[in-house]
């Protein structure tokens, strides 16, 4: 089997990458060799004929987006109509990576598949023009949003917290914006999933359980050994340094990906203390 997987230098690439190339012939794409914007990326891909495609890369620089939308659009929407293009003409599966984002975080509960997004960012909006461009082309695709990616090879919060904590006494980190934070090599083990059951449509799928970014500050300096004191604050207070508004509530609910799957997703202390310890 031959599969395709773009942003495959990226974090969640870089584990995908390694669960599938022992038993697939994998074809990464990547800023280093093709822009997922530029047509000729269709007419490569259309020459290789792979026969199932995990759509990754992403412009996922939240606050950055604000700015520079011209790029953020022209990445997450054209270069995804791009990989959808591809999908549709050999009638292959896609994987789209979509996000925790795409809602507006107003809700108390965890937000279902059939819950209404309402983008409250432009990285945000991206992302659900992506979604829909794949649901109005394709009838084989897997949508799945995640959230608070941490992985070996990326930037994250973990290695900004483990970083600050090395130098610091005190951090302050907003205790009022929840969510599930997944590290990138269980969030693999599920897409993997994928290629061999085909239950197509969009799901939810994270680490279990959630906390707030304050809570897994706390969880990282304790787990790390560290001594750095964790101070809360509140978003209005932290405002002034991030461009792009963020939701309160964008706990994601896994149930529907569980039940479906028969698998029960890893909690998120489990996986950082994986993380850490480096198993
Ligand atoms: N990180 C999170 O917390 C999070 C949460 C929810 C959903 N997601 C989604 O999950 C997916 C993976 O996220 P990640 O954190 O692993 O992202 P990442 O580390 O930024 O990886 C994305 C990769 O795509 C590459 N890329 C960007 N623009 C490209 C283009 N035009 N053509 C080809 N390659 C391009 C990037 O290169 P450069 O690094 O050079 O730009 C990078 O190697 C993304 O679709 C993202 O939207 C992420």
């Amino acid at each position: 089997m031959k599969i395709v997987i773009t942003g495959s230098n990226g974090m969640l690439g870089y584990d995908l990458v390694q669960r599938l190339k022992r038993r697939y012939e994998v074809i990464g794409i990547d800023i280093d060799n093709f822009d997922i914007v530029h047509k000729n990326v269709v007419d490569y891909l259309l020459r290789q004929k792979p026969d199932f495609v995990f759509h990754l890369a992403a412009y996922t620089d939240v606050d950055k987006a604000e700015r520079d939308r011209k790029r953020a659009y022209n990445v997450n929407v054209s270069g995804t109509r791009n990989i959808v293009t591809v999908c549709k003409t050999l009638d292959v599966p896609l994987v789209f990576i979509s996000t925790d984002y795409v809602f507006d975080g107003w809700e108390e509960i965890p937000y279902t598949e059939k819950d209404r997004p309402n983008p409250l960012n432009f990285y945000g909006e991206t992302k659900r023009e992506g979604e829909k461009i794949i649901t109005a082309m394709l009838k084989k695709y897997f949508i799945v949003r995640t959230s608070w990616l941490f992985g070996k090879n990326g930037k994250n919060f973990v290695k900004t917290i483990t970083s600050f904590a090395q130098k610091k006494e005190s951090i302050e980190v907003v205790d009022d914006q929840y969510g599930s934070p997944t590290y990138t090599y269980d969030l693999a083990v599920s897409l993997k999933m994928f290629l061999t059951v085909k239950k197509y449509g969009v799901y939810h799928i994270t680490n279990r359980n959630s906390c707030s970014w304050f809570d897994f500050a706390k969880k990282i300096v304790t787990l790390s050994g560290g001594k750095t004191v964790i101070i809360p604050i509140k978003s209005v207070d932290f405002k002034s340094k991030r461009l792009a508004k963020r939701p309160q509530n964008s706990v994601l609910d896994n149930s529907l990906f569980e039940k479906r799957f028969d698998y029960r997703m890893p909690t998120w202390d489990d996986a950082l203390r994986r993380y850490l310890s480096n198993e």
